[in-house]
C-alpha cells in the first residue's frame, strides 16, 4: 500500500462542494448496468464532500463534438456517502448521453452542477411509500433504497420497476440484496415483452399495489407512463400531497409566444460584462438573453434544474419555478432566468 492510498483510505472529507457552482468531478470508476445503462463513479476534484439528498440531481457539462450541451441526471448512491455519488446513464439517441457513454472514463473530468431538485422522501415524507418507475426512472428510487440502509430507516415501501425484459432491469441484483437488509421493501420488477410480459396500466398498478391509497406516492419515468401512474394514484384515493413524481424528459420544454406588439417591454443588464437587451413582459428572460446571443448555462427550461440560476442586482420578475430554486435563495435575490418575466427593468450578475 502507498502512502497516497493511506490518504485516501483514511480520509474524510470536510468541506461541501459548492451547490450553486460549476466544479470538477473525477470519474473513479465505470461499469454497465444493462446493454444500455453504464454507472459512473464520481468524485469532486477538490476533495470536497456532495450533500445530497435521496431523489436530487446534478447538472452535467458534456463536451461534444458539437459543442457544450447539459443534461440532467439523478444522483442513484446513497445520500449518506461521504466520498462521491453514481449517476445510472441510459444511452439515448442525441448527443449527450452516448457522448458521456463514450468519453467519461476512469481519470477523465465533467463540470457538474447541484444538486438540486426536490423529489424524493425529504419533500414527499411519509410512512409507507409506493415506489413507482420506468427504465432509468428507477435510479432516484435506488437512492432512496440504499440511503434507507445506510442510515437505518425502516423503509416501508412497494418498488415498481417497469422495463422491456429481464436484461433491462437496472440494479436488479443490488435492489435485491437491499431487499434483504429492509424486510419491510417489496420489490415488484415488471417485464413488458417476453415471457410474463404485461401491460404497464393502472389495472395492474393496483392489482399490484393493493394499499395504494395509503401510501405516498413517488413516480419517476417518462412523461405518459407518469400521467398514468398520475390518473391511477389519484383515482385510487391518493391524495394530491401524497404524489410526488419528476422526469427528465425535457423534449417539449414550454414554448415561447411572440410578445403582442404593444407587450411593455424592458431591459436587462448584465452588469459585469455590460451587456444590455430587451425583454418583453411576456418572455422569459433566458429566452431573450438566447435571442440576444449571449451564453448563460441552462438546461431544462422549466425551472426544474436550477441550472440557469443567476443572481439579480436590480430589478422584479415573476417567477414559476418546479422546485430549482430554494426560497432562501430567492429571499437572497437569486432568480432562474428560465422561468421568469421581468416586471421593470432588470440588472442580473452576468
Ligand atoms: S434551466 Fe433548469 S431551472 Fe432554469
Amino acid at each position: 500500500m502507498t502512502e497516497n492510498d493511506q490518504v485516501t483510505w483514511g480520509a474524510r472529507r470536510r468541506r461541501r462542494f459548492p451547490p450553486e457552482h460549476w466544479a470538477s468531478l473525477i470519474c473513479k470508476g465505470v461499469w454497465d448496468e444493462t446493454p444500455d445503462v453504464r454507472t459512473f463513479f464520481l468524485t469532486p476534484a477538490d476533495e470536497s464532500r456532495i450533500e445530497h439528498d435521496p431523489g436530487q440531481f446534478m447538472t452535467f457539462q458534456i463536451d461534444t463534438p458539437g459543442g457544450v450541451v447539459e443534461r440532467c441526471y439523478t444522483i442513484a448512491s446513497s445520500a449518506a456517502r461521504d466520498g462521491g455519488i453514481e449517476i445510472t446513464v441510459k444511452r439515448q439517441h442525441g448527443a449527450g448521453s452516448a457522448h458521456l457513454h463514450d468519453t467519461l472514463i476512469p481519470g477523465s473530468s465533467i463540470m457538474a452542477f447541484g444538486p438540486s431538485g426536490r423529489f424524493g422522501p425529504v419533500s414527499w415524507p411519509g410512512t409507507r411509500y409506493a415506489l413507482i418507475a420506468a427504465g432509468s426512472g428507477v435510479t432516484p428510487m435506488l437512492s432512496v433504497l440504499r440511503t434507507a440502509v445506510d442510515r437505518g430507516i425502516a423503509l416501508d415501501a412497494v418498488l415498481v420497476h417497469v422495463a422491456p425484459t429481464d436484461t433491462d432491469m437496472i440494479a436488479a441484483d443490488d435492489i435485491a440484496l437491499l431487499a434483504r437488509r429492509l424486510p419491510q421493501l417489496t420489490y415488484i420488477p415488471v417485464t413488458t415483452r417476453g415471457p410474463g410480459a404485461a401491460r404497464p396500466t393502472g389495472d395492474l398498478l393496483t392489482n399490484l399495489i393493493t394499499d395504494m391509497a395509503d401510501r405516498t406516492v413517488l413516480c419517476c419515468g417518462p412523461q405518459p407512463f407518469m400521467e398514468m401512474v398520475r390518473a391511477t394514484a389519484r383515482d385510487a384515493g391518493v391524495p394530491a400531497d401524497h404524489y410526488g413524481e419528476e422526469s427528465f424528459d425535457f423534449s417539449s420544454p414550454e414554448s415561447e409566444i411572440t410578445p403582442a406588439a404593444d407587450t411593455p417591454v424592458r431591459s436587462v443588464t448584465f452588469a459585469r460584462t455590460g451587456k444590455v437587451f430587451e425583454c418583453a413582459e411576456t418572455t422569459t428572460i433566458l429566452a431573450a438573453i438566447k435571442a440576444a446571443g449571449l451564453p448563460l448555462p441552462s438546461s431544462c427550461a422549466r425551472g426544474m434544474c436550477g441550472t440557469c440560476k443567476t443572481f439579480k442586482h436590480a430589478g422584479e420578475v415573476t417567477m414559476a419555478h418546479e422546485g430549482g430554486i430554494r426560497q432562501r435563495e430567492i429571499d437572497r435575490g437569486f432568480i432562474l432566468p428560465c422561468v421568469s418575466r421581468p416586471l421593470t427593468d432588470i440588472v442580473l450578475d452576468c
